[in-house]
């Protein structure tokens, strides 16, 4: 249909552990209808196509198919690049999961090649379009504390391998709490705060192993060969400046998840890893209050951000428009390399990609 009839038909590639959350999605959406499925692992596709009426696929089967739209990337984010790049060449539309490639490089090429074919691109989160975001993004717009002038982002946990049975992933470059958890948090400050200019990373890791802690390999252990804290700073180039913590290395924290300063007032900011949730406001001087919800998608989860790039108009004649977009993805990869290599040299970054903001989403319900 490509936008016209109000409908996206999906090839779903990576029916894993995150596909659940989708398939409920496109299961209450008219927008969205799953047509055909395909994974490395045959019988994943399977059972999730008999579930949901669609038909099982190779990847190549699913990107020669006339009712597919878009596909949805869910693989594992070292094929993310590989898959998005197939899926262009056959002259499909993506949206794939974060991160938006495995490095700058490989998610610039697929960037510009969807450009260029001129199919739609976008990328998670789109936690960023719920209630939660979007309420203290209508709050910021309407000047509630004057002059943004900087923000904290926290994450500090105690590390996935507790209740993970294989975590090593999370404890190897690629993953670490920068990479698995900062999307959440990146694409809420840009979306709050503006495109990045510069980055200063500092990282450490606390132990050199971690210790399995469910499933059949508890006790083992597995080697931590990338950072498990990334703290930095971020230049916004609206002048405001943010302070990130990502950490695997903490025991608990009060920290709100993030917060935003301004010169009339503060903004406590709910989970971005969640779509809804409570904004607090502090006037300067004056206590906390919650603000009532003002904006976004209620009850949105995820694969919202697919039928936002719908309902903005991105399948009919331009597919730049709509809030998820490819850029926004990359920038937000470039932002997390970037305060890698900075803890690494002990230098500034200075940021090569950008993003227009994205658009507010007044309040409805998609
Ligand atoms: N699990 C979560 O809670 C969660 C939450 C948010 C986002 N994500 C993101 O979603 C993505 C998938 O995560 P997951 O937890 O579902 O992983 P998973 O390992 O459970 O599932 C990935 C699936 O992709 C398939 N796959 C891998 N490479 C493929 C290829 N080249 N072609 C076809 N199929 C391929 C695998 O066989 C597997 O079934 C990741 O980018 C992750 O960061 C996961």
């Amino acid at each position: 249909m490509n936008g016209k009839g109000g409908r996206v038909r999906i090839g779903m590639v990576g029916a894993g552990n995150i596909s659940g959350q989708y398939l409920k999605t496109i299961s209450r959406l008219d927008a969205l209808e799953l047509t055909a499925v395909a994974d490395l692992d045959l019988s994943r596709a399977e059972a999730v196509a008999t579930a949901h009426g669609a038909v099982t696929e190779d990847l190549d089967g699913l990107l020669g198919r006339a009712d597919v739209d878009v596909v949805l990337n869910l693989t594992v984010p070292q094929a993310h690049a590989q898959v998005s790049s197939a899926a262009i060449r056959a002259g499909k539309g993506v949206y794939v999961e974060k991160p938006f490639a495995a490095d700058v490089a490989a998610g610039r090429e697929v960037l510009n090649q969807a450009r260029r074919a001129q199919v739609v691109i976008g990328s998670a989160p789109d936690t960023v379009l719920g209630s939660g975001v979007q309420t203290a993004r209508a709050a910021l717009d309407a000047g509630r504390i004057g002059t943004p002038t900087s923000a904290t982002a926290t994450l500090i946990i105690p590390g996935h391998e507790a209740w993970h049975p294989n975590p090593d992933f999370y404890y190897q470059p690629g993953g670490g709490p920068l990479m698995d958890m900062g999307p959440y948090y990146l694409t809420a400050l840009v979306t709050l705060l503006g495109p990045v200019q510069q980055v200063i990373g500092a990282a450490s890791a606390l132990r050199d192993e971690r210790i399995i802690g469910s499933g059949p390999r508890t006790g083992e252990r597995i080697p931590v060969t990338t950072p498990s804290h990334v703290t930095g700073a971020l230049v916004h180039a609206g002048g405001a400046v943010s302070t990130v913590v990502m950490s695997f290395d903490g025991a608990a924290t009060h920290a709100a998840p993030i917060e935003i300063q301004g010169t009339e007032g503060a903004l406590a900011v709910p989970d971005p890893n969640h779509f809804d949730g409570t904004v607090s406001l502090a006037r300067r001087g004056a206590p906390w209050q919650e603000l009532p919800v003002s904006a976004g998608y209620r009850g949105a989860s995820r694969g919202y951000g697919i039928a936002d790039l719908l309902w903005s108009g991105a399948w009919d004649g331009d597919p730049r428009k709509g809030r998820s977009q490819g850029e926004l993805g990359l920038h937000v990869l470039e932002v997390m390399e970037g305060l890698l290599a900075s803890a690494e040299s002990g230098r500034a970054v200075v940021m090569t990609t950008t993003v227009k903001r994205p658009e507010p989403v007044p309040l409805s319900s998609g």
